[in-house]
């Protein structure tokens, strides 16, 4: 792939503005894919009208959710505007799934801010029809911090359900080889350690994921632009384990389109919005991306570089703002 990199678009107007009119989305837009049934939708999560357009008579049986909240200056309206707004999307979901189905939600808990959003968010989940099911960490490889506290290098998960939904445990297991030998036990009266009786050589990922590389530029999946994307075998791993084949997986937050390509690779059918047309036409981009070549991602390149080449007003911006050259 080139070396083609584009800033961070949630941080530039300027730049998004430039990329619109290459956008086959506006606000109200739904692409219905005929290829695989996915759809993708251009609006707000909390768009009944877009959502029932989306979802017509149809349910799903999986919906996972990382939704925007560093916008939050956590004053503390902020954080009570955030739990309002949450409570409609949160509603709206429980409605578009089957009764037995599950929900995962990314949200990340600001230390200094007595861990919000994600303490209030708990809260206002206490008071939904969802049951609390696990809460899963991962392990980011890179980190922040001070020397006057421990690294933060989490991204907190949620997992609620309604009803009963399947769990497929397999999809529990890691990479990783058990190496701890130890936890003797009695059975039919020989000792056994714990690896001889286990199913598996290999550990299950349990709440706290250790193997999941965080994307970035060197991983062919990265999609420059984008500065929220999760790793593929993340939302893999909640794919196989909470649906089957065929069913459909719904993300009220699409950024880069990354629980649309799982459910592509899984054979599953994917429902998702995005409020804004440039990460709606970037989801479509990196579904286009994976059919035509395989690839899930640009790596160091980005979805718009056939079109800056061509486009000098945006050659020219990138190259004064940010030092980048497209030749
Ligand atoms: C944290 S990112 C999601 C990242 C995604 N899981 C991925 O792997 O690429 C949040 C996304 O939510 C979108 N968003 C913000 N407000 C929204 C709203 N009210 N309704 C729908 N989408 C919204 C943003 O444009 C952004 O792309």
């Amino acid at each position: 792939m080139l070396k083609h990199p584009l800033p961070r678009l949630d941080k530039d107007d300027e730049l998004r503005n430039l990329l619109l009119p290459y956008c086959r989305f506006k606000t109200g837009t739904i692409w219905y894919d005929k290829t695989a049934g996915h759809k993708i939708g251009c609006g707000d999560a909390t768009d009944h009208k877009l959502l029932d357009k989306i979802f017509k008579e149809k349910k799903s049986t999986l919906a996972i959710h990382d939704p925007p909240y560093n916008f939050i200056a956590f004053q503390k309206s902020d954080v009570i505007h955030f739990i309002e707004w949450s409570k409609k999307w949160i509603k709206i979901t429980y409605d578009y799934l089957e009764k037995n189905s599950s929900i995962y939600i990314w949200l990340g808990a600001d230390q200094k801010n007595n861990f919000q959003p994600l303490a209030s968010f708990i809260e206002m989940m206490s008071t939904t029809k969802f049951k609390s099911k696990s809460f899963i960490t991962m392990r980011n490889q890179r980190g922040f911090g001070t020397s006057q506290n421990w690294m933060s290098i989490r991204q907190e998960l949620l997992f609620y359900v309604k009803g009963k939904p399947k769990f497929n445990v397999e999809a529990e297991y890691t990479e990783i080889p058990k190496v701890l030998k130890g936890y003797y036990k009695k059975v039919n009266g020989i000792v056994t350690e714990n690896i001889e009786r286990s199913k598996s050589e290999n550990i299950r990922a349990g709440n706290v994921w250790i193997d999941i590389q965080q994307v970035f530029y060197r991983m062919e999946e990265n999609v420059n632009g984008c500065f929220a994307q999760k790793p593929l075998k993340a939302i893999e791993r909640i794919i196989i384990a909470s649906s089957e084949e065929n069913e459909i997986v719904c993300d009220f937050f699409a950024h880069s389109g990354t629980t649309l390509l799982a459910s592509e690779k899984l054979n599953r059918k994917c429902f998702t919005i995005d409020i804004d047309p440039v990460f709606c036409e970037i989801s479509r981009r990196r579904l286009e991306l994976f059919r035509k070549t395989g690839k899930t991602g640009w790596q160091n390149s980005n979805p718009f570089y056939n079109e800056i080449i061509k486009d000098k007003k945006l050659k020219n911006y990138l190259k004064k703002k940010y030092q980048i050259e497209y030749r």
